[in-house]
């Protein structure tokens, strides 16, 4: 899966282009060819609860259908949406045809094959009998299609479902791995405190070992979130400045432009700590500050960010507002149309005092980065959407041109862009053509799409096919889950009882870049976001 860059060479005619260069793309086996899938697939079926919702249709059939057009599929597979409401299978068949074409352009040499693949089954969740007549259906179709005994179920459910669906699913004995795997796909929210994400766990673990579960952040499957280990760990150049002695802070952020849109009864119950900050911040924290594991599989790395969730200070709630900004967003402007203000969304309390801005500064408690902050943010409704992680270097530690310059020479920086931008920028000065003695700060570009020709997998589409390839590198293992909630519960805690919620919540403009406040914490906020 892995480009063995042993073998990766600049060649001769690309090696005086300014920026970075890209080799052939080489694969684990040493031969040039393209990277998008990696296999073989086993056979199986694919089991979607929730078939007749939202994600299904809009991610997840739609990503199946990319992994059969890109060969990303077994030959043999079949898909059984099963969800409350009572269709046909020609109704189903109908329902993911319009959605895929909702999508893009169907191929109709292929489209057709995909489909009859496709089946429905009808399932009240919490009927065990349902699922007994979901296993002996499942049996059939295999049989019938020859897909043997593997089977991926995959809750596209309301969170409140999955302990009920995982339990169940274990009762009927569908979780079983005596004719072949079984595992189960999950999505976040896991839990919305630590009490109820080790209550899931044990739901989940009624039916499911540990190596059967795979839950899903969609940040770990983007393409530049990946590169992070790669960039850090196969190149010899960075690691040696990557802590306390070179790092001056470090940023992570993601920002968006949309608002609640309409899951505001999801999002009033969370707010920005819970939707954004316990999952993907979390993982993205780990990916840059993780120690180098021994080698690139799926438990030692995650071994390594395990470790780094447990070097995480415990957050100072005693002076909690000193290390922590939240905001709301008001009325205002995005991209040229007005939009309203949080509380007047559909479905939000007037009152509301759910945080829709957050930053955080966290430190890690370890050898690596004693001492350096860690700033984490992610908002709504601010002026762009953007996702990036900065490592901020130290200045230089004496200026020998302080007579014409200045004490103060701008440290390097090295911005991580993962969306929009996917490229890696390292900030540095140089000398300003002329005679007078002039700094100017410049930066060296790597466009991760550079030298790039063929497509890209999206999340769900990487997400389902490692699930089928058994691989667990970018899923989420419980313990770093606990983790994460045991570090964020009392942050949660204390901001919800604490007498000054309100006066500490502060409405920012929706089109701004968060409160006024979070350049009091991060003075290099917003420029950094620039
Ligand atoms: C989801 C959150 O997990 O991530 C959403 O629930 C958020 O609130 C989304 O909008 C952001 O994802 P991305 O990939 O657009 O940065």
């Amino acid at each position: 899966m892995i480009a063995d860059n042993e073998h990766a060479s600049i060649p001769k005619d690309q090696s005086k282009e300014p920026a970075m260069v890209q080799g052939e793309p080489i694969n684990g086996d040493g031969a040039a060819g393209s990277c998008l899938i990696d296999g073989p697939v086993d056979s199986c079926a694919i089991v979607i609860f929730g078939a007749s919702g939202d994600l299904a249709g809009r991610k997840l059939i739609p990503a199946l259908y990319n992994l059969y057009i890109n060969q990303g599929l077994p030959e043999t597979f079949l898909i059984v949406g099963a969800a409350r409401t009572d269709m046909g299978e020609d109704v189903f068949r109908d329902k993911m045809q319009e959605a895929l074409a909702q999508h893009q352009e169907l191929d109709p040499s292929k489209c057709p094959e995909f489909l009859s693949r496709l089946h429905y089954q009808k399932v009240d969740y919490d009927d065990l009998e349902s699922y007994r007549r979901l296993a002996e259906r499942l049996d059939e179709l295999s049989q019938a299609a020859g897909t043997g005994g593997n089977r991926v179920f995959n809750l596209a459910i309301p969170p409140q479902l999955y302990a009920t669906v995982a339990t169940r699913l274990g009762q009927a004995g569908l979780s079983s791995e005596e004719r072949g795997w079984a595992r189960l796909v999950v999505e976040k929210p896991f839990g919305h405190d630590l009490a109820s994400a080790v209550e899931l766990d044990q739901a989940i673990a009624s039916g499911f070992a540990e190596h059967q579960v795979y839950r899903i952040d969609h940040y770990l499957a983007k393409e530049t979130v990946q590169n992070i280990l790669l960039f850090r760990f196969a190149n010899a150049i960075f690691e040696p400045l990557w802590n306390r002695n070179y790092v001056d802070h470090v940023a992570i952020m993601s920002t968006e432009t949309l608002g609640v849109e309409h899951r505001a009864g999801y999002y009033e119950k969370a707010g920005v700590l819970r939707d954004m900050f316990q999952n993907h911040m979390m993982q993205l924290l780990s990916m840059i500050a993780m120690e180098p594991p021994s080698r690139y599989g799926a438990d030692r790395v995650r071994d390594e960010k395990t470790k780094l969730f447990r070097s995480l200070r415990p957050f100072p709630v005693e002076a909690i507002y000193d290390h922590l900004v939240l905001g709301q967003y008001g009325a205002g402007q995005i991209k040229g149309q007005q939009v309203p203000a949080y509380c007047d969304e559909p479905e939000v309390a007037d009152d509301s005092l759910t945080p829709t801005f957050g930053l955080m500064r966290c430190f890690v408690d370890n050898w690596r980065w004693q001492g350096v902050p860690f700033y984490l943010v992610s908002g709504k409704r601010l002026k762009a959407k953007r996702t990036r992680m900065v490592i901020q270097f130290k200045e230089v530690p004496h200026s020998l041109f302080r007579e014409t310059l200045g004490e103060h020479i701008s440290a390097n920086r090295l911005t991580l862009g993962v969306h929009p931008e996917e490229d890696i920028t390292l900030t540095f000065q140089t000398k300003n053509p002329g005679a007078r003695l002039c700094l100017r700060s410049v930066k060296m570009l790597f466009d991760y799409s550079q030298g790039q020709n063929g497509s890209t997998l999206e999340a769900y589409e990487k997400a389902l096919l490692d699930c089928m390839l058994g691989d667990h590198m970018l899923f989420w293992r419980q313990d770093g889950i606990k983790l994460t909630w045991a570090y964020l519960d009392p942050v949660l805690q204390r901001c919800e009882s604490c007498d000054q919620r309100a006066g500490r919540l502060h409405v920012y403009p929706s089109g701004y870049w968060g409160p006024p406040e979070a350049s009091q914490l991060l003075p290099d906020w917003p420029e950094l976001a620039l």
